[in-house]
């Protein structure tokens, strides 16, 4: 599933963007160009993110 529309950029790649280390948003946009849109996509990277990463 696309996750951002005007990049390309499906849940997938997000997923394993973050499973190699991508952190943050600016992490996700830099590696995959998500987000640098529109930026309506953001929110749900964000949450991506948040459920990617282990809880402290
Ligand atoms: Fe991701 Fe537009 S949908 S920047």
């Amino acid at each position: 599933m696309y996750i951002c529309i005007c990049k390309a950029v499906t849940e997938r790649q997000i997923r394993e963007a973050i499973d190699s280390g991508a952190c943050t948003r600016k992490d996700i946009s830099a590696c995959l160009k998500a987000g640098t849109g529109c930026g309506k996509c953001n929110p749900e990277i964000n949450s991506l993110l948040r459920r990617g990463r282990p809880e402290a």
